[in-house]
């Protein structure tokens, strides 16, 4: 028998720290439903306190999944509490996470509080949660700053509370292996009633050693890794889930210990996160980048085709990397598209279904071949229920060197009258941004432009990523077409659309 390490999920929370990453509510179940799919215990769904917004979306999610535990993050006060408390009115399965600082700097220069205070909030804090949750996870902040004795004795005082998890965040990815699983076996020896609770780890990669710090505290004894899927999260993002997951599962021989994962949901959980989040996964990424199983040196090649554990020590099945079995065309019927559809873990209605059919048949009319991505990408553009103020009608382009390109682009807006606008720019997607610019009246500033091939082939499908920002909010969106002018049009009208939403909801900056 394995011993178990407790998966606790943050990609909704610490992930949407992330700069630029903003979730809304639909985008956020989908994630969460993918999230049980892949087996993980805990999933932090947000911080209700944040926003009316956010505790209507730790509410949706915590009713939508049935498995795993779903927590909201809270400070050490009343408010923060009672706001969890308000998103999980009549749902089971929940619990709350609360956090303090325990470093010098952080206690000093941020809260303005001394190491005693800082206990006795504590203490209240957990006493008050109790009346509401059983499961009470408390967390350090920025612990692998603080000092050992004041970190005993606070943690001693919190387990007293009863406090049923202990985390000790690495909030500035400032540890090393050895510090950090010399500080777990220090908290084991000397905190009295540590055995009662699970420990729990919480690594940021500023240096690169998120997931390396993770591993150490698995071996040093802590039962609960906490993560983001893709590693996304503030600054250079929180530890990989799927990563630690893998070196787990790889090196069995080494730790003995195992998540209850489902590994095969790793890629289809990777890349719907990073469509929802707009983070584009590197091609070297551990697990999920594209490159991850490929071998390009004509000596690796060779070594893979005579026994692929040559190159390869784990095996792109294991994280759900195959081709698919079912490749559709614009022949294929409903029944062909269902099947497809719980191939890729999806469950429509027939309403769902007959809507989506009719996108799918557009598409197959355009695109020989449709992948599984082009299924996936054109079901998340149906996910997000924000208020359309903008939808692209037409667009124009006209381009011939060395003359300026111009862009006549018809909009509809959320009246579905007609809007049309034309612009030079420095470039085609330049001047399709500035013709939208005239329509939609806003400043806009453009923080980011990405463009990626979502599928493969000649008539691939293209995906764009912008950022941008006015005055009162930042906002991202994508665009996915088999035409990356049109996708730019896309992508930046879904993220003015996301800004005026926002300035709607009072979400600024
Ligand atoms: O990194 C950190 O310290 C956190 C806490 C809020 C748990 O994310
Ligand atoms: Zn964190």
């Amino acid at each position: 028998m394995y011993k178990k390490i407790y998966t606790f999920d943050t990609t909704l929370r610490d992930g949407e720290q992330t700069p630029g990453v903003n979730l809304n509510q639909k985008e956020k179940v989908e994630i969460a439903l993918q999230l049980e799919r892949l087996g993980i215990d805990i999933i932090e769904a947000g911080f209700a306190a944040a926003s009316p917004g956010d505790l209507n979306a730790v509410r949706a999610v915590a009713k939508a999944v049935n498995e795993p535990i779903v927590v909201s993050l809270a400070r050490t006060n009343k408010e923060d509490i009672d706001a969890a408390v308000k998103a999980f009115e009549g749902i089971k399965n929940v619990g709350i996470h609360i956090f303090i600082a325990t470093s010098p700097i952080h206690m000093e220069k941020k809260l303005n509080l001394t190491e005693e205070q800082v206990i006795s909030k504590s203490i209240e804090a957990v006493r008050y949660a109790r009346q509401f949750f059983d499961h009470i996870e408390f967390s350090f902040e920025d612990s692998t700053r603080s000092d050992m004795n004041f970190l005993c004795s606070i943690s001693e005082k919190v387990i007293e509370a009863g406090a049923k998890v202990l985390n000790y965040p690495d909030t500035v990815g400032y540890t090393t292996p050895w510090e950090y699983s010399e500080r777990f076996k220090i908290l084991k020896n000397r905190v009295e009633g540590i055995d009662k609770v699970i420990l729990s780890c919480h690594c940021h990669n500023d240096l690169g050693m998120a997931t390396v710090n993770s591993l150490a505290a698995i071996e040093a004894g802590v039962t609960q890794v906490e993560g983001c899927l893709n590693g996304i999260g503030e600054r250079a993002g929180n530890a990989p889930l799927e990563e630690v997951a893998l070196a787990l599962e790889t090196r069995y021989d080494y730790f003995r210990k195992r998540t209850t994962m489902n590994l095969k949901e790793i890629a289809k959980t990777s890349k719907l996160v990073s469509r929802l989040t707009a983070m584009p996964i590197s091609a070297t990424k551990p697990i999920i980048g594209d490159n991850a199983f490929a071998h390009e040196s004509g000596i690796h090649q060779d070594g893979v085709l005579k026994d692929k554990e040559t190159y390869e020590i784990m095996k792109p099945e294991t994280v759900g990397l195959k081709e698919s079995s079912l490749i559709l065309g614009k022949l294929s019927g409903r029944h062909a598209l269902r099947g497809k559809l719980a191939e890729l873990g999806y469950s429509l209605s027939d309403e769902e279904l007959s809507f989506v059919f009719k996108k799918f048949k557009d598409l197959a009319d355009r695109k020989k071949q449709v992948l599984d991505e082009d299924i996936i990408t054109l079901l998340d553009k149906e996910i997000t229920n924000e208020i359309e103020y903008y939808k692209l009608k037409a667009l124009y382009i006209s381009y011939s060197t060395p003359e300026q390109p111009y862009a006549s682009v018809q909009l509809l807006d959320k009246y579905e009258l007609v809007q049309e606008e034309g612009a030079y720019g420095n470039g085609a997607v330049d001047a399709i941004f500035n013709a939208i610019d005239k329509i939609i009246d806003l400043n806009i500033e453009l923080l980011d432009y990405k463009i990626l091939s979502v599928t493969k082939g000649k008539d691939a499908q293209g995906e764009v990523y912008v950022q941008i920002k006015n005055e009162e909010a930042v906002s991202q969106g994508r665009g996915i077409s088999i035409d990356i002018l049109e996708a730019s049009a896309y992508a930046y009208i879904m993220a003015v659309n996301r800004i005026k939403n926002k300035i709607e909801q009072n979400v600024t900056l």
